[in-house]
């Protein structure tokens, strides 16, 4: 009998594929002459944008869920005394323990079929990775000795989530008053991750089309303060002459007193 396949998240090409996306070499126009969206990291981009302000007092916490290979976990550290990473893959949080220890990992970019480039994922050499520590866990059923946080960080997580409203409603528990919620999504909703019942928005409803970003505002609205909206696209590379180009919009959130 053939094996089922791995899930994505705890497969080869999910483990190379992020591993790039997260630190592989800036997404640069392969073929010349070509037009090329220049959209930089988008794990580094999420944090420097969701936290113009700078870093923050010594002693702040955050809190990366979904964190993936960890890329967005090293970058709260600039901001961050200390950085808890969740994620529920094994293997994923596997590779980011690796490059909290030695600073880089060895993986494999696929070029063309079987046929691959090796490659190395480098945590930046100024970021102070002894801040940051990882964990497997799932974000619709989170430990309740994980403390207070002054920054969260939910990156394309919520249309990956089979209960996303169990995430969003631990939330004020876990930012203080005055703490910064950084939220994006492409609001991608798949019946594979999400039941089409538990889905935000992306629905028709009884008084017309329910979108993502209303459901949003009127579940965070009780405790969160909606301070920002801006698109954040991305490029997630498949192989050398395949992309996905996807616009995740940011939403930024202030825990209210
Ligand atoms: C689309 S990826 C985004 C990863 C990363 N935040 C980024 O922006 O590159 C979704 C991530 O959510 C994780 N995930 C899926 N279900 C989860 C759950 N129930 N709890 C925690 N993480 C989960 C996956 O393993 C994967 O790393």
């Amino acid at each position: 009998m053939t094996p089922a396949p791995a899930p994505y998240y705890e497969s080869d090409r999910g483990l190379a594929e992020y591993l790039d996306f997260h630190y592989g070499p800036e997404p640069e126009p392969p073929f010349a002459g070509l037009p090329w969206p220049a959209v930089g990291n988008f794990p580094a981009r999420c944090v420097a944008a969701g936290l113009p302000g700078g870093p923050l007092p010594a002693g702040a916490r955050a809190l990366d869920l979904g964190c993936a290979v960890g890329r967005s976990a090293f970058e709260l550290a600039r901001y961050c005394s200390e950085v808890v990473g969740l994620d529920y893959s094994a293997r994923f949080i596997a590779a980011a323990r690796q490059l909290q220890t030695a600073g880089e990992l060895a993986y494999h970019r696929t070029d063309e079929g079987l046929l691959t480039l090796p490659a190395t994922a480098r945590v930046p050499a100024d970021i102070d990775r002894t801040r940051v520590r990882f964990a497997t866990g799932d974000a619709t059923a989170l430990p309740t000795d994980l403390g207070c946080f002054d920054v969260a960080l939910l990156a394309n997580l919520i249309d990956r989530l089979p209960d996303p409203r169990a995430c969003l409603a631990r939330l004020p528990g876990l930012l203080r008053p005055g703490a910064r919620l950084i939220l994006t999504s492409p609001y991608t909703w798949l019946a594979e991750y999400t039941p089409p019942d538990h889905w935000l928005g992306g629905r028709p409803g009884p008084t017309g089309p329910e979108s993502t970003h209303d459901a949003l505002r009127e579940a965070l609205a009780p405790h969160f303060e909606l301070v920002a909206t801006y698109n954040l696209p991305f490029l997630l590379r498949e192989h050398t002459r395949k992309y996905q180009f996807t616009i995740a919009e940011a939403t930024i959130w202030v825990r209210r007193d």
